[in-house]
């Protein structure tokens, strides 16, 4: 079969990129990545110093003609996640309530206007896209749901903790997997639930099975309609739409072989660069940050008294389990509750190095070098657990060649 030609889109460093070349069988004909309001562009100058210049887009998506956007057969992104609400950018035109929010409908105008649309999408984004926003429960998922049904494709999705497979970072993220209704040859939505490709990628038992739905197609009436007044989502963290019937259900992970640790992935104390030491003195503060707090506190602006409480964060992170996600404030010395703090003595700590960081998210390490420290921890705060999408690579070639037969 000849290699499935690939569109990367919000390509940070290419962690799709590395994903599908390890599973094998892809080849990348387009990538873009532009960071909005930064004059230098980090992520997009490590993409070309990784993977070359050909191909590459360093301009905002948005500004890109659909016809500069070559052939492709999978259409991948992580696309970002902060502020969205998609449904508000249908009834404000200007859709601008969370910039970065409306960057759905550009994957959406690409799949719509391209001549040629992609056999398949994989997208992900954080797992909260299942039950956003507060008011209207899971409304901003079946706004997608319901725009890729009008676009001709069938969607499977998954919230997949990359731990719960064995890969070193408890990392929980929403895949997206979409194929064109043509191509799904008779499957249905039952069969897709059990033979699509995130399920033949991640075993699965079905916990809880969950409500059929049929949506809407008219996007204006869904988006006003939907779990109105429902507290809970109808999603579950596994689910298929066919034709705008949804199924979905929860499920749990199945797993049976080793487990990543924390511990396995840390480079040798001798390696590790002084400026990742806590200095004693500074002991104190993070202690203080990550741990249990229940305090009284006064907004300095305006004096209001609030109660504030907090649970304790594991200090030092423990070395026999696999690490906690990696944010993108992850980098620099600053004390912070989230950073990931590690004792291989149980005397001194330190902090993350950047291959480290990488190392949590099956990147090779010092694919990020060349940019400033806080920088490398930034991309890998942003990027995604590279096994996961191998996994998928592997098991969407076998979904394709079937659909081809
Ligand atoms: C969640 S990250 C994806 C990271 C990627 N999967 C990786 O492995 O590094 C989203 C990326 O989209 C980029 N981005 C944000 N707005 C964009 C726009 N308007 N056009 C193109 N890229 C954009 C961000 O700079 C960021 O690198």
């Amino acid at each position: 079969m000849p290699a499935l030609r690939v569109a990367e889109l919000f390509a940070g460093v290419g962690g799709f990129r590395l994903g599908l070349e390890q599973a094998g069988g892809y080849q990348v004909v387009y990538s873009n990545q532009w960071e909005p309001g930064r004059r230098k562009q980090h992520a997009s100058a490590i993409y070309v110093q990784r993977f070359g210049a050909d191909h590459h887009d360093n301009r905002d998506i948005a500004s890109v003609p659909v016809e500069e956007v070559p052939d492709h057969d999978v259409l991948v992104g992580g696309f970002p996640c902060q502020d969205y609400s998609v449904a508000s950018t249908l009834r404000n035109a200007r859709g601008l309530v969370g910039r970065k929010g409306v960057l759905w409908w550009q994957i959406h105008r690409l799949l719509r206007d391209h001549p040629h649309p992609p056999a398949h999408l994989v997208l992900e984004n954080v797992d909260r896209l299942l039950s956003s926003p507060a008011g209207q429960r899971g409304r901003d998922l079946a706004v997608m749901l319901s725009s890729l049904w009008g676009l001709g494709y069938a969607v499977e999705w998954r919230v997949i903790n990359a731990a719960d497979y064995g890969m070193p970072q408890r990392r929980r993220r929403m895949f997206l997997v979409g194929h064109r209704i043509e191509r799904m040859s008779g499957m249905t939505a039952e069969l897709l639930q059990d033979h699509g490709v995130l399920a033949g990628a991640f075993p699965f038992a079905v916990k809880r099975q969950g409500p059929s739905i049929q949506l809407e197609a008219d996007l204006r009436k869904l988006s006003d309609r939907f779990n109105r007044d429902g507290r809970r989502s109808p999603f579950g963290n596994a689910g298929v739409m066919v034709n705008g019937l949804v199924l979905t259900r929860d499920v749990s992970p199945v797993h049976t072989g080793p487990a990543t640790t924390l511990g396995d992935i840390l480079q040798p104390e001798k390696d590790v660069p002084a400026a990742f030491r806590i200095p004693r003195g500074e002991l104190k503060r993070w202690r203080y940050l990550k741990g249990a707090k229940r305090e009284a506190r006064k907004v300095s602006r305006n004096g209001f008294a609030y109660h504030y409480s907090e649970g304790a964060m594991a200090f030092p992170d423990p070395l026999d389990k696999p690490g906690r996600t990696v944010v993108t404030g992850e980098g620099g010395k600053a004390p912070s509750r989230f950073k990931h703090v590690v004792s291989v003595d149980g005397k001194r700590f330190r902090r993350l190095t950047p291959i480290e960081l990488e190392r949590l998210n099956m990147f090779p390490d010092d694919h990020t070098a060349g940019s400033p420290d806080t920088w490398r921890a930034f991309f890998m705060g942003n990027a995604l657990v590279v096994g996961i999408v191998e996994r998928i690579g592997r098991a969407l070639t076998v979904f394709h060649d079937h659909g081809e037969r």
